[in-house]
């Protein structure tokens, strides 16, 4: 933990940020690096590291992104740790040799009878930069059939190659951008259950030889950009990024740059450079970028982005717009935005499209403390601002997500002492509640606090204050915004089973203790084989006759086997139609708007495809706003 604090201060240039952060930054080195006393930490009286002048997000300049209805700004200060780079292996977990091999072992298996395939003689590695290392990979069984087996994520420019006698060799050179301690995972499948599986992982650790100009310079090459459908005459933008082997930043030119395009190195992102360009023809168009190593100017490659540029009909749809059709309904229809989707290639398309359709968004990520708060007293407001930017622009509520959650937290609070915890819960409501007061009055306060068996889920919150965590939370939100609509959002809870009965006894436990709550989220990550319909209206009903409100978070609907997109589309319309059936059920909101970015985009879950063609669930979503009266 605490080497991975590279250096809490970087950030510090300006006066102010550094006294912020000198309290707490102090007490959380000290708590990382095992300094117990809990006289080195800032105990409840700790300052409220609240946001200052510094943290004020700035205006973009309109070449790095698509947006033309609403203004865009990006953060102040130089880039931020992204949170796996904090999460860095050290030398702690590499002295401590092989780490444990995880098993799978599926339900119901007999483990008397079968048992789970292994790695012999591997260990864990030291190699210098430049040179190669090659590991035989050889599983073993017990019962005597021979494991299959897969890497997890093979470094870049590493190969697994079969020697078809059961074994399989894994040979890399790593590189200066290698340096560190690497993780590389092998799964061995038990032949008889493939779900019967062992995940061996081994820590490779690279140093950088005396001399290093004997590690030779690799071509840098171009991070990879998806295929993107587009509209003719919006503006579209590629955030190239240059990546390079030897740690170092290569430059990256556009030789025939289309007309009115520009190209320009990303202001915070050295190793990015935005182009921006705006077709004014329909067809398939592919750009040219070279990619220059930085040491030698004679090593280059030459890479395309290619995409497709439509008429605006080709995204014209049938029928009446979701958002008109929710509005004679009264319920809101709404979608999850990802995060700074006006730096997407197809941002306008994607803006137009949910402007069209929609009346209410959540942030799908901006807002989560990992992002928002990421170290003491530091935070990053500008995907949220932007977001409400667009928001206002186009009449749209917001919906909050999420205040308390046990995921997605950033490493400084994990790394909190658990006496600490309540005040620092609540300053974060209080500073995240107040900046937005003005336009997000609907919030998931609490997020997930129960385990799928019922009771309360583990987290950092519950740890230090108990359930408690949960009274605390929605009285410190009722307390900054007495107006808002606060909710507890959760998932698996359509259907029958002891995490609803454990939702519904916390709602009462709540109601009769007076502790604020305004309504209940459901988030509704489903599958397209979907049926327990009658079991949701229930839940619904349930909820409604507590006098709380009910709210679609989260609905997507995943398709799997034996299922079509015309299932798909069945259960859309069969939960808009609960929904709309029930007063209490006040918003439908999907968990993000095209398959393209879906969080679960392996099963395009959502009513648009990649090209923001609307999907059978789409029309199926407009039937059920038209009929179900
Ligand atoms: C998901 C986002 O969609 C992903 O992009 C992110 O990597 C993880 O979180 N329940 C929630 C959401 O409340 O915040 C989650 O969002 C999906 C499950």
């Amino acid at each position: 933990m605490c080497t991975s604090v590279k250096n809490p201060l970087m950030h510090g240039s300006n006066r102010s940020h550094l006294a912020r952060c000198l309290v707490l930054c102090t007490a959380f080195i000290l708590a990382g690096c095992g300094g117990s006393s809990s006289d080195n930490n800032p105990g409840n009286g700790a300052a409220n590291l609240a946001p200052g002048q510094d943290d004020e997000p700035v205006p973009e300049n309109t070449r790095f992104n698509t947006a033309t209805n609403f203004s865009v700004t990006r953060e102040p200060g130089p880039r931020l740790p992204e949170p796996e780079e904090i999460l860095e292996l050290t030398d702690v977990e590499f002295n401590r040799g092989l780490p444990a091999a995880v098993l799978q072992t599926p339900d119901g298996l007999d483990t008397s009878i079968n048992q789970p395939p292994f790695f012999e003689n591997l260990q864990n590695l030291e190699v210098l930069a430049g040179d190669t290392i090659e590991v035989v990979y050889q599983p073993q069984d017990p019962d005597g059939e021979l494991p299959g087996m897969f890497p997890e994520k093979l470094p870049q420019g590493a190969q697994f190659v079969d020697n078809f006698d059961g074994s399989k060799t894994f040979t890399w050179q790593p590189l200066q951008m290698d340096v560190g301690i690497n993780r590389f995972t092998v799964t061995a499948v038990d032949a008889a259950d493939q779900r019967y599986r062992s995940s061996q992982s081994i820590l490779i650790k690279v140093v950088l030889p005396e001399d290093s100009s004997t590690i030779p310079n690799v071509a840098p090459m171009l991070d990879t950009i998806l295929a993107h459908t587009v509209r003719v005459n919006d503006p579209v933008v590629f955030e190239l990024k240059g990546i390079d082997l030897n740690g170092t930043v290569p430059t990256i030119e556009i030789p025939d740059l289309p007309a009115m395009a520009s190209v320009e190195q990303d202001p915070r992102f050295n190793e990015i450079y935005v182009l921006k360009v705006v077709p004014t023809t329909v067809g398939e168009f592919t750009i040219d970028v070279l990619v220059r190593d930085s040491v030698d100017p004679g090593l280059f490659v030459t890479e395309q982005v290619s995409f497709n540029v439509l008429a605006p009909s080709a995204f014209d749809r049938p029928g009446t717009a979701l958002r008109a059709l929710a509005q004679n309904r009264d319920i809101d229809i709404g979608f999850a935005a990802l995060q700074s989707f006006y730096h997407r290639p197809d941002g306008a398309l994607y803006a137009d499209t949910a402007a069209r359709e929609f009346s209410i968004v959540t942030p799908e990520n901006s807002m989560k403390m990992d992002h928002i708060n990421p170290q003491p007293g530091r935070y990053q407001f500008a995907a949220t601002d932007n977001l409400v930017s667009f928001a206002r622009q186009y009449g749209m509520r917001i919906h909050g997500h999420p205040l308390i959650w046990y995921r997605q937290l950033p490493a400084w609070v994990e790394a909190t002492q658990p006496q600490d915890r309540e005040g620092l819960m609540r300053d974060y409501i209080t500073n995240i509640m107040s900046r937005y007061q003005s336009d997000i009055t609907l919030w998931d306060v609490v997020n997930e606090p129960l385990s799928d068996n019922g009771g309360f889920r583990d987290s950092v919150w519950f740890e230090a204050m108990g359930e408690r965590y949960i009274d605390l939370a929605l009285q410190q939100a009722r307390r900054v915004d007495p107006s808002a609509t606060l909710l507890i959002n959760e998932f698996d809870i359509a259907f029958a089973g002891p995490k609803f009965d454990a939702l519904l006894q916390l709602v009462d436990n709540l109601q009769a203790r007076q502790i604020p709550l305004d309504g209940i989220g459901f988030q509704l990550h489903l599958f397209a084989d979907f049926d327990q319909f009658d079991e949701l209206a229930s839940h619904f009903a349930a909820i409604a006759a507590r006098g709380l409100d009910i709210y679609i978070t989260e609905l997507d609907v995943s398709l799997s086997a034996n299922t079509t997109l015309s299932t798909q589309a069945d259960v859309y319309q069969q939960i808009a139609t609960i929904c709309l059936q029930q007063s209490r059920c006040r918003a439908l909101q999907m968990w993000g708007l095209t398959d393209q970015y879906s969080f679960r985009s392996n099963f395009d879950p959502l009513p648009f495809d990649r090209a923001y063609q609307a999907k059978p669930a789409y029309r199926a979503l407009q039937q059920a706003l038209e009929n179900s009266r």
